[in-house]
């Protein structure tokens, strides 16, 4: 079990990695002597919602559990309404606890709850994917989808407590497993080559799902995420470094409906992104070469998704974090460095995405 601590502007709070971590859990919530306390989990998550009631029990609450439809659909207004409806009914108090049990979406929508109900109270988060551990937990933000546009709604909400177990990964899909992994790699070639080096060594360890490779894979991730987070908390600059890949990544998502997962979007982004800095001469061939294969061994190959190009260009140009029109590109320059805020010729784009898609 390691611990490490994260600094946000709100004080700062513990991450704790390890399997079977239900005491220091428990410890965590004792220590914030909560009123009361609620788990927000979805049907997919209910039994380890149940674990970490049983858990916590012996701190002196007893949570009552609130169970949200799985999926991203739950991240709406209509969702945080009743999520907000059963702090209300419970008679959550300011010195209550919501201890948000799941994947990113429960995360980001009982974040959200949390830090608007009686004007925020406190937040244990329980991630229990691979991408909530290594990167939807940490950082502080929240929020819910707007009715056309992704993660609209929000707040930065920094949590009391992160307390990731790797039993929980035991039962994920192994689609939500492999998808996180295109994170992993940007943290790999954005952040740290130790990262990078790790997914080469561990990788049978990793893809066999083994406690130790996740944790030591974990606890790099959220070191890498909490220092830009603790230097740029708001996004004003440095924390764009975590886009890497995202530009062309989300562009995909936006332009096939959603049809594409995350990570395998992130993965054509990141590929994308690599080959472009090649051909600026910002970084060279070995990079794009070690980052294409890492992303095969970990089962998000290089096969081209249906996609119209023209809608993944336009989806570009509409980028969220794009100011007066001008798309800022993450680009790699060596494997565990990346650089923010690259202008990149459109006529690299349209090349480098239609290639990715012939
Ligand atoms: N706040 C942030 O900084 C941030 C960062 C990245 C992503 N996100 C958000 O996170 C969301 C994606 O998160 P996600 O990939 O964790 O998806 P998710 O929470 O939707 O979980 C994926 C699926 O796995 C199921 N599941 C979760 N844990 C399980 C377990 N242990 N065993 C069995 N099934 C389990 C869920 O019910 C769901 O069906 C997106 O909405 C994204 O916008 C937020
Ligand atoms: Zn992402």
């Amino acid at each position: 079990m390691v611990r490490l601590i994260v600094d946000a502007a709100r004080g700062s709070y513990p991450v704790i990695i390890g399997s079977e971590v239900h005491r220091e859990l428990r410890g965590v919530v004792r220590r914030l002597e909560p009123t009361s306390a609620v788990i927000v989990t979805d049907s997919n998550v209910r039994p380890w919602a149940r674990r970490v009631a049983k858990a916590v029990k012996p701190a002196g609450v007893k949570p009552s559990i609130h169970v949200v439809p799985a999926g991203e659909r739950s991240k709406s207004m209509a969702a945080l309404h009743d999520v907000l409806a059963f702090l209300e009914r419970q008679k959550v108090d300011r010195g209550g606890l919501v201890i948000a049990v799941g994947g990113g979406t429960v995360g980001d929508l009982a974040g959200f709850a949390a830090s608007i109900w009686l004007r925020g109270i406190r937040l244990v988060a329980v991630p229990t994917t691979l991408l909530a551990m290594v990167d939807s937990s940490i950082g502080g933000k929240t929020g819910v989808n707007g009715t056309r546009s992704k993660n609209a709604i929000g707040t930065f909400w920094p949590p009391s407590a992160v307390v990731a177990d790797m039993a929980c990964l035991e039962t994920l899909p192994p689609v939500n497993y492999r998808d996180a992994f295109a994170e992993v790699v940007k943290y790999g070639v954005a952040m740290d080559r130790g990262i990078f080096e790790l997914l080469q060594n561990d990788r049978s360890r990793l893809l066999a799902g083994e406690r130790r490779a996740l944790e030591r894979v974990v606890f790099r991730c959220v070191t890498a995420k909490a220092l830009v987070v603790a230097r740029d908390e708001r996004e004003r600059g440095p924390r764009a470094i975590l886009n890497y890949g995202h530009t062309a990544g989300h562009a995909l998502e936006a332009a096939t409906g959603f049809r594409v997962s995350h990570g395998r979007a992130v993965a054509f982004g990141m590929r994308v992104a690599a080959k472009i800095a090649q051909a600026m001469e910002l970084c060279g061939p070995r990079l794009v070469d070690a980052q294409d294969e890492l992303l095969t061994e970990y089962g998000l190959p290089d096969r081209a998704p249906a996609a119209d190009p023209a809608r993944v260009l336009a989806a570009i140009r509409r980028d969220k974090k794009a100011r007066r029109g001008r798309v800022a590109w993450v680009m790699p320059r060596r494997l565990g460095h990346a650089e923010t805020g690259h202008d990149v010729p459109a006529a690299l784009v349209r090349r480098y995405v239609r290639k990715a898609l012939a």
